[in-house]
């Protein structure tokens, strides 16, 4: 008689199926294809072909798994091995740690009995203060670089990391420096008035040689490459990501003018670099807290040549009469970035909504008073959160089903009106709407 688990039995070495089940938007339990699954699928089974391995491997599709709350979901037979996944890294490790090297990527298994998925936790990067400098009033500029020497992670320009404070906060920090340099990340920091801690922290506490933990970069404010002119608008510390931006322009010889306003020469930071990068392509407006002497915004928009597109970042006056003066630019044309949230959203009367946690099997209650983030950490689910203002992105999060009422300054206005995602420190359920969340 033929022993049944005698691998002569095995017709491939490694079978792999991926849940790509498809449910309609709404389903409490969600679907794996709701999350990406029929994507990252058909990339683990290109990316298989790319494996320098004699092993028989096949990636299958399947309909639902049964784990619906873990997903997207694989199963890798013949040892029966579930994985959870959420992106193309995830299914590069497996690929060449499971499958090519037979060494399970534990950070992904999911075991027998779960039936629930806490929020993943971002990595962190390890860094080291290289150079601190007050370069204008109440405004520093540091250098950071890895802590291991190692090169760091790339970004595009407008990207920010957040630091994580010795005082438990997390911050986000546009990148000021040049995305091709691997070595050292560059940011300008203003000690906020009334500080709510983060920068206070920074300035007084951070000195070089001390290590600081960061997230990755992430871009909120990217650069549209299409444009045939790029117009930069910033005020005060909002000329940080512009610097980045500004960078990179130069390389590509990129067409571009940079429009940068602060009350006096005391108070501009990064004054001899934008000399440098921007050449005569920049012209400074010193205000004095005079707004009439401020950048003439409804000239310099009343046109759109061509193709441009215009960025700004800085005081919520300035980004708000921006977005107004090139509201007859093309759709997409104007980016924007700020610091502080808008006045509208703060104002906003609120109505207790129901939420669903579709990883957690909880259906919960978010109060007049309470935010969805304060909600679900009531319930007990810890979640990552940043500026909690709707500004950072870092609360970013899934919809399943239900109609949010966006008041975030993350999502553009395609975003918002694709219902996609929500920022769940600061939006909200629309009337009668329950939001199925894919937490
Ligand atoms: S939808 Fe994928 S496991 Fe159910
Ligand atoms: S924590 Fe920053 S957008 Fe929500």
């Amino acid at each position: 008689m033929k022993d049944i688990n005698s691998p002569k039995n095995l017709y491939f070495d490694v079978h792999v199926f991926c849940c790509i089940n498809e449910r309609a938007a709404g389903h409490p339990r969600g679907s794996c294809s709701l999350r990406g699954s029929i994507a990252l699928q058909e990339y683990m089974k290109a990316r298989a072909k790319d494996l320098k391995s004699n092993i028989r491997l096949r990636i299958n599709k399947s309909g639902c798994l049964d784990r619906c709350e873990l997903g997207p979901v694989m199963v890798i037979y013949p040892e029966g091995i579930w994985y959870h996944y959420d992106d193309e890294n995830d299914i590069d490790e497996i690929l060449e740690s499971h499958i090519a090297k037979g060494v399970l990527v534990d950070r992904l298994l999911i075991d027998s009995k779960q039936r629930t998925l806490p929020p993943r936790k971002s990595q962190r990067l390890c860094l080291k203060v290289s150079a601190v400098e007050e370069f204008a009033h109440d405004i520093c500029r540091y250098e950071l670089t890895s802590a291991d020497g190692a090169d760091l992670p790339v970004f595009e320009p407008g990207a920010h990391i957040d630091l994580f404070t010795g005082q438990g906060l997390r911050r986000s920090y546009s990148l000021a420096g040049d995305s091709r340099d691997r070595k050292k990340y560059v940011l300008g920091v203003r000690r906020e008035k009334p500080s709510r801690g983060g920068s206070d922290w920074l300035i007084d506490q951070l000195s070089v040689g001390d290590s600081v933990e960061a997230s990755s970069p992430a871009n909120n404010f990217p650069v549209d490459w299409s444009a045939s002119h790029h117009l930069l608008i910033a005020g005060g510390i909002g000329i940080t990501p512009m610097m980045a931006m500004g960078h990179e322009m130069h390389q590509r010889g990129a067409s571009f003018h940079l429009y940068f306003c602060a009350p006096d020469e005391a108070h501009a930071p990064f004054l001899d670099e934008i000399k440098s990068i921007f050449d005569d392509r920049h012209t400074l407006h010193f205000d004095n807290g005079d707004p009439t002497q401020g950048i003439p915004l409804t000239s310099l928009l009343s046109q759109q040549e061509g193709n441009a597109h215009v960025y700004v970042c800085g005081p919520p006056g300035l980004v708000t009469a921006v977005r107004e003066s090139s509201a007859h630019w093309t759709e997409g044309a104007t980016h924007w970035e700020q610091f502080v949230p808008a006045l509208e959203s703060v104002a906003k009367k609120n109505d207790a909504f129901e939420i669903v946690l579709s990883r957690q099997n909880l259906k919960l209650t978010v109060g007049e008073d309470e935010t969805i983030l304060q909600a679900i950490r009531k319930a007990g689910v810890e979640i990552e959160s940043s500026c909690e203002d709707g500004l950072c992105g870092c609360c970013r999060v899934k919809i399943l089903g239900g109609v949010p009422e966006h008041r975030d300054l993350v999502l553009t206005d395609l975003e918002k009106s694709d219902n996609q995602e929500i920022m769940i420190c600061i939006s909200r359920a629309k009337a009668g709407e329950t939001l199925i969340l894919d937490l």
